[in-house]
């Protein structure tokens, strides 16, 4: 992807690219409703926006991608329309594993799979394995993903270590505990974008997303563009980054 300049948006803004981008992938039963259309054909057109914005992630050279597809609290919606969420998730694997895999694109799902269908978990499996050595684009697909589930998780597993003897509670660290959610060894997300116009993270990356900075599109997800990352990432690129430290050094006012 290239800017209107023919310039490359790493060299446009050198050192201030985000590393790691996070989308909320959301608006899609909205864009459907709006053309009189059912649900799944907005999730459907959604399919299409996820190939787009890969693509031109990669092109812009974003090292890590992370896209919410699914959230843990997605099942209370009505069993069709999960069933369809799932028949997605399938087809993009099937459709679109072998172009990632050539592009160099690194596949890798988070979320809980105890409860995903077997064909499902396979497919995920063979993503992440045929892809695993690639390092052009990290994709993270967050799929039955909840942030407090995935916290639990961890807490749950850091519980068995300390009563196994292998960990001292005293040792516990924020690393620790980052190492052992789903999105262990992944950088924290510097960007997290939510389409549609809601305000919330909805149980997406709660646990990482503490510094990262949140762009708001009002597109509806299947109308996102890379014109729309783009601009999403120019708001990224023109924030201050604080860290609850400051800006500029502080000069001493008595000298
Ligand atoms: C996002 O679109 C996709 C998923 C949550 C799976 P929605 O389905 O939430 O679309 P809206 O919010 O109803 O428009
Ligand atoms: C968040 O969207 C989940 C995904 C985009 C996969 P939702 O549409 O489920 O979120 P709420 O219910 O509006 O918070
Ligand atoms: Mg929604």
């Amino acid at each position: 992807m290239t800017l209107t300049s023919g310039k490359k948006l790493s060299e446009a803004a050198p050192g201030k690219l985000p590393r790691h981008v996070a989308i909320i992938m959301d608006g899609n039963g909205r864009w459907a409703a709006r053309r009189h259309l059912p649900r799944v054909a907005g999730h459907r057109q959604g399919v299409e926006a996820v190939r787009i914005i890969v693509r031109a992630a990669g092109e812009l050279g974003i090292e890590y991608l992370t896209l919410y597809g699914f959230s843990s609290e997605n099942w209370k919606r009505p069993a069709e329309e999960v069933s369809d969420l799932m028949g997605l998730l399938r087809l993009f694997i099937r459709r679109d594993l072998a172009e990632l895999h050539q592009n160099g694109v690194q596949v890798r799902v988070i979320g809980d799979r105890d409860h995903l269908d077997a064909d499902i978990v396979a497919l995920i499996d063979e993503a992440e394995a045929l892809t695993r050595e690639n390092d052009r684009l990290k994709l993270q697909i967050a799929f039955n993903y909840g942030g407090q589930n995935e916290i639990t998780s961890a807490v749950r597993r850091i519980a068995r270590e300390v009563k196994a003897g292998r960990l001292d509670p005293e040792a516990i660290t924020p690393e620790t505990v980052s190492g052992f959610l789903d999105t262990a060894g992944i950088p924290d997300p510097d960007l997290i974008i939510r389409t549609s116009g809601e305000k919330r993270l909805s149980n997406f990356l709660i646990w990482q997303g503490a510094y990262s900075e949140l762009v708001f599109s009002d597109a509806l997800w299947p109308d996102f563009t890379p014109e729309r990352l783009r601009e999403a990432i120019d708001e990224y690129c023109s924030r201050s980054r604080r860290f609850g430290g400051l800006d500029e050094p502080v000069q001493d006012a008595g000298k």
